[in-house]
């Protein structure tokens, strides 16, 4: 079996929520793993809590409860010290890769920024590795001397993956990483993605509102929805066999070129953020389940083991459902 590089477990962020005395539990009990040179797809709706999702697996926020660890080592619990250095291992590229870039710094510095910070290596030799990966990502290594504004947004989404790579990390996270390209440039950087984790033997957490996309390029696919993972499995099993109502639900969803307006039409809308919705004692996706029945209103359904590595969070898939019961 592959080396599991990642592994997340019952992680739990609330924030307070503007106006309201009650928190909103952006990520409630997510729990996830990520072998080496895997690419997992999360996949879910607008507001249920991938970026934060991915923003406490980084430790870039903290996290109310739960585990995360890299190579089998405690990340959120290590020391202060210990966690600068686990951080290599693990980096982000964002969908505004713009905004993400230092309008000030030239590319150059840019990419190698993450290097300084570390305080690693001296300032040639941070040149010169921030020269070889502007060739790497498809750019002139003389580009070093331009300015982020001076690049498309395909070209600034390259330059934004030559400053993740830098510290020669084992994981990368997408977040909608290609989502505000135009289609062509998208294929070209999804293309780029591919053959760097080709290279690298890189493991990637993939997050994208566009399923066709996830379908195509991720071993595996989380689902999430309200905070929670509902549903994780091999790629083609979860869109040949989806095992919880939500998944069947995002899967005959069209995709609209906004995430932003990703919505699953079919099922009725949440008022407000789906995220602020009051969910009771019971599924949190039992209000708009077309399949609801008895229990889904008083207990939270459990991810369970169904074959071939799929699990889901439905009381439609516990072994004693009777003959003729809904099914998903
Ligand atoms: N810093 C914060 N303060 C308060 N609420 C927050 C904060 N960050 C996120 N949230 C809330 O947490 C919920 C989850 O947000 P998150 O950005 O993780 O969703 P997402 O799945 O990434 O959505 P999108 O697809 O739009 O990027 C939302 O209700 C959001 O409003
Ligand atoms: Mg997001």
């Amino acid at each position: 079996m592959a080396e599991m590089l990642l592994e997340v477990a019952r992680l739990i962020k609330s924030f307070p929520a503007r106006g309201k005395a009650r928190s909103v539990q952006a990520v409630a009990d997510a729990s996830l793993t990520l072998a080496r040179g895997e690419t997992l797809g999360l996949v879910g709706e607008s507001g249920c809590g991938k970026s934060t999702l991915s923003r406490l697996i980084l430790s870039l926020i903290e996290a109310d409860q739960g585990v995360v660890k890299i190579a089998g080592e405690d990340f959120l619990q290590a020391s202060r010290e210990r966690q600068r250095v686990m951080r290599r291992r693990i980096q982000i590229v964002f969908q505004d890769a713009l905004s993400s870039l230092n309008p000030r710094m030239t590319v150059g510095v840019n990419i190698a920024e993450p290097m300084r910070l570390q305080g690693l290596g001296t300032k040639q030799s941070r040149r010169d590795e921030a020269r070889q990966l502007l060739e790497l990502v498809g750019l002139r290594a003389a580009d070093e001397d331009r300015y982020p504004h001076e690049f498309s947004g395909g070209q600034c989404q390259r330059i934004a993956i030559a400053r993740a790579l830098i510290l020669k990390p084992e994981i990368v996270i997408f977040d909608e990483a290609v989502s505000a390209l135009d289609v062509s440039i998208r294929a070209q950087i999804l293309r780029l993605i591919l053959d760097l984790q080709q290279k690298f033997g890189l493991s990637y957490i993939f997050i994208s509102h566009d399923l066709s996309v996830v379908k195509r390029i991720c071993d595996r696919i989380a689902v999430m929805y309200l905070g929670r993972i509902v549903e994780i499995g091999p790629s083609q099993t979860v869109c040949d066999r989806p095992r919880h109502p939500y998944t069947k639900a995002l899967l005959s969803a069209i995709p609209v070129a906004d995430p932003r307006q990703m919505r699953v039409k079919n099922l009725g809308l949440i008022e407000g953020d789906s995220v602020t919705a009051v969910v009771s004692g019971g599924c949190a996706f039992e209000a708009r389940c077309p399949y609801r029945f008895e229990p889904c209103g008083r207990q939270v359904p459990l991810l369970i083991d169904l074959e071939g590595g799929q699990r889901a969070a439905c009381f439609l898939n516990e072994p004693d459902r009777q003959q003729g019961d809904p099914r998903p």
